[in-house]
């Protein structure tokens, strides 16, 4: 293992990233965590990343000094590399100006991540600080215009510093330097595939479970469907997972998973039909967050009915993923997720809980339902909200209004597939403003019908959101089929708002 020790910077996911794209297994913990744990860990190597603060401030983050007596690698990135600078008797001031952006990189010694380089290579820089007096131990092995220690090396005792960012794409060496370090000095081997995860992961799972039972909601969504795979590879028939349909699904969604999960995997699958359960819940309801909640609740009040029926459940299966877990065990980010809870389980409900994703991003979790033979239709599907359709029926829902929606957002997902652009894109689909009626003509006659809001965006991780530039073509294609195919809309609006200042969702 490698341990990443979090300073809250800004690539800090991307190095973790990085690593593990070598095939070497890495975890991200808190500058925090204390000495005793990282020993019994055992790490092969430590990284520190880079971070927002000045090592010279009162109060700055800082790792125990007694990390530098364990004998293990490290190497500091940014933050990181100063840290070390600070703390082993160094000297770092504030720099005369800020170094922002690509910067050439001049190797002086191929020592560490440097192995094997040498001359001019380009990095990216992104630092208020620089370091001044190296300490004791350490020689210069890179130099910028504006940093002449921008990389240094004690090889005696393997410790390493790099000012710039190697994680980023806009240092393009970045890779072969982290190779270098892993591999040349860490002595990593760089066996860890999604092979060895599934196998590590199923005996893992196996001895957790033993003989109990297993129960899972099951969302349709990327992570639960993965989870949910995974757990069934290991315990087969001690799971049971539970599909509820809200009635708020897009057209033959519920048909497509009952047909993935229970007749092509083999799984149990008990499908739960309560859309007029839903609809009759939040009908009259036109405040988003009544909605949501009352939507929220009833899930669980199904959810529960259904574990009830299957007597004692020992396991409860959830797809949290790695994001989730950073985001949430660390001080340290400066940026926090408002947690969706996807459905929102019940807290007093007596599970332990299986999350066999905790350790992995989104892309390996795609990666992994491949292996693990899910279609591509499932692993590469966009998010969708826990609520719904019933959040993009603006204000009060009806079975009406639903069905308008559904059918506008199935022309708007095929148009989208068959652009080739659906992976691009973070989410694409429609909302219907149920309580704007425009005036229209067609063919003789004149219309009076709901406009239908078409909302594509493409994200990274939804915090923030940019709306995509689809084609003029396409946008005329989703626009024209809607109007003629869809009863009940007349006019097709695109939304061109951001996140901020907009979000997603309208509700
Ligand atoms: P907003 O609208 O806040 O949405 O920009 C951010 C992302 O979260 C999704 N979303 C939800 N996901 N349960 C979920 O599992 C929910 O209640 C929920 N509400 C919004 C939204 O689709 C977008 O990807």
């Amino acid at each position: 293992t490698i341990l990443v020790l979090d300073f809250g910077g800004q690539y800090n996911q991307l190095i973790a990233r990085r690593v593990r794209e070598l095939h070497v297994y890495c975890e991200m913990h808190p500058f925090n965590m204390p000495i005793e744990e990282i020993r019994a860990m055992n790490p092969k190597g430590i990284i520190f990343t880079g971070g927002p603060s000045s090592v010279y401030e009162s109060n700055a983050p800082a790792v125990d000094p007694a990390i530098y007596e364990l004998g293990v690698p490290i190497l500091g990135i940014c933050y990181g590399m100063q840290l070390m600078v600070n703390q082993l008797g160094g000297k770092v001031v504030k720099a005369d100006s800020r170094e922002y952006g690509k910067a050439d990189l001049m190797i002086m010694e191929a020592e560490g991540p440097f192995a094997n380089m040498s001359g001019a290579v380009q990095c990216w820089m992104s630092h208020g600080d620089k370091v001044e007096v190296l300490p004791h131990g350490f020689v210069g092995t890179g130099k910028t215009d504006h940093a002449p220690f921008a990389a240094m090396a004690d090889p005696v005792r393997r410790f390493y510093g790099l000012q710039f960012h190697p994680e980023v794409r806009h240092t393009p060496q970045g890779s072969d330097m982290l190779r270098s370090f892993l591999f040349g000095v860490c002595g990593c081997t760089g066996e860890w595939t999604m092979e060895n995860f599934i196998e590590e992961q199923v005996a893992s799972i196996r001895e957790k479970v033993g003989g109990g039972k297993v129960l899972c909601a099951l969302s349709g969504g990327v992570d639960s469907s993965v989870a949910a795979v995974l757990v069934h590879r290991a315990v087969g028939e001690q799971l049971t997972c539970v599909y509820v349909d809200h009635g708020f699904m897009r057209l033959n969604e519920s048909e497509r998973i009952i047909k993935t999960f229970r007749d092509e995997l083999g799984m149990n699958l008990i499908f739960v039909e309560a859309s007029e359960r839903f609809l009759k819940k939040i009908a009259g309801v036109s405040d988003p967050e009544t909605k949501r909640k009352s939507i929220g609740n009833e899930f669980i009040y199904v959810f529960e009915e259904e574990a009830a029926k299957l007597g004692q459940v020992d396991f409860l299966v959830q797809g949290t993923l790695y994001p989730d877990v950073i985001e949430s065990g660390t001080s340290t980010a400066e940026t926090i997720k408002t947690h969706h809870n996807v459905g929102g389980l019940p807290e007093d409900m007596k599970f332990q809980l299986i999350e066999p994703l905790r350790t992995l991003f989104k892309d390996e979790v795609r990666e992994l339902g491949l292996q693990l033979g899910l279609p591509e239709d499932v692993v590469w599907r966009q998010p969708f909200p826990g609520p719904g359709l019933a959040i993009r029926c603006l204000g009060a829902v009806t079975k009406e209004s639903l069905d308008i929606l559904r059918h506008a957002d199935d022309i708007v997902f095929q148009e989208i597939k068959k652009s080739g652009l659906y992976r691009q894109i973070w989410q694409s689909f429609v909302v219907l403003p149920t309580t704007v009626k425009s005036v229209g003509v067609m063919g003789d006659g004149r219309t009076y019908a709901y406009p239908a809001v078409l909302r594509a965006v493409t994200s990274d991780d939804a915090m923030t959101a940019d709306w995509a530039r689809l084609p003029y073509e396409l946008l005329e294609r989703i626009s024209n089929r809607i109007v003629n195919e869809v009863q009940g809309i007349n006019r097709v609006v695109y939304d061109i708002t951001s996140k901020p200042p907009g979000t997603i969702e309208w509700e």
